[in-house]
């Protein structure tokens, strides 16, 4: 069994990795700046910010596998990369490998084709920096850490989210950097994502590369 900290770990993406994590009795810590009004009782529950790095780093060393969950709004709108920067820097130091939640704009609608984040006029211009900061966290800053750190990019289907609960099939389709454009238009629920997700995890056959889990 693998100690797994998931820092963002009581969010939409991240409380579904630890849960299923620790359902398949991984050692898990969550990581989260309010400790939820439910707890995982199979979770073990840290409070803590992680724009600190003696508390990023408290979590971090002794884990086997440290997965990366925040998400680049609020306060964290205009430090996102560099707190990723730092979870990458300590994961390295550690040994850790890290798993990224991704966003699904820096996939590829087909091989060789832009990035969809290229080109984001149909989207709310609210949302561009959000998207942005996610996306070059997979385009500029993973690709530019040391060969030493194994990182996995994980983008979800294009409908995926606290506002787009999906049903739990307990089915995903894996893909690379190209969308894997299900038939039903492209969602997967946070259930079956985190089952792909704690399935990347335990088979360990991908290495500093980007890939996504739709249905
Ligand atoms: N279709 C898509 O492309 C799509 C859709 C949704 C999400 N995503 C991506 O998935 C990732 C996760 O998003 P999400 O929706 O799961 O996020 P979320 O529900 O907002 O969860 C964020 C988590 O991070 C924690 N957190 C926030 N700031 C923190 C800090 N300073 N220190 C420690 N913990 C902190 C939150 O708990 P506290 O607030 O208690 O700290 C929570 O546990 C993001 O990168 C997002 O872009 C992609």
């Amino acid at each position: 069994m693998s100690r797994i900290t998931v820092i963002g770990g009581t969010g939409y993406a991240g409380s579904a990795i630890a849960a299923e994590a620790a359902a398949r009795g991984h050692h898990v810590t969550a990581l989260s700046r309010s400790l939820p009004a439910a707890p995982n009782p199979d979770v073990h529950h840290v409070q803590g910010d992680a724009t600190d790095e003696p508390t990023l780093s408290a979590v971090i060393e002794g884990a086997d596998v440290v997965v990366a969950a925040l998400a680049p709004r609020g306060p964290l709108a205009g430090t996102f990369r560099a707190v990723y920067a730092t979870i990458a820097r300590l994961a390295d130091t550690a040994g850790a490998r890290l798993y990224v939640v991704g966003g699904y704009s820096s996939l590829r609608p087909a091989p060789g084709a832009d990035r969809f984040v290229t080109d984001l006029t149909h989207i709310p211009a609210e949302l561009h920096d959000e998207i942005r900061a996610g996306a070059a966290v997979v385009i500029e800053d993973l690709p530019a850490t040391p060969e030493t750190l194994d990182w996995v990019f994980v983008s979800p289907a294009l409908r995926f989210g606290a506002q787009m609960p999906g049903e739990r099939l307990g089915r995903y389709r894996l893909g690379g950097e190209v969308s894997v454009r299900p038939e039903d238009g492209g969602a997967i629920s946070a259930e079956d994502y985190a089952l792909g997700f704690v399935d990347l995890i335990e088979k360990d056959d991908h290495h500093r590369k980007q890939v996504n889990l739709g249905w």
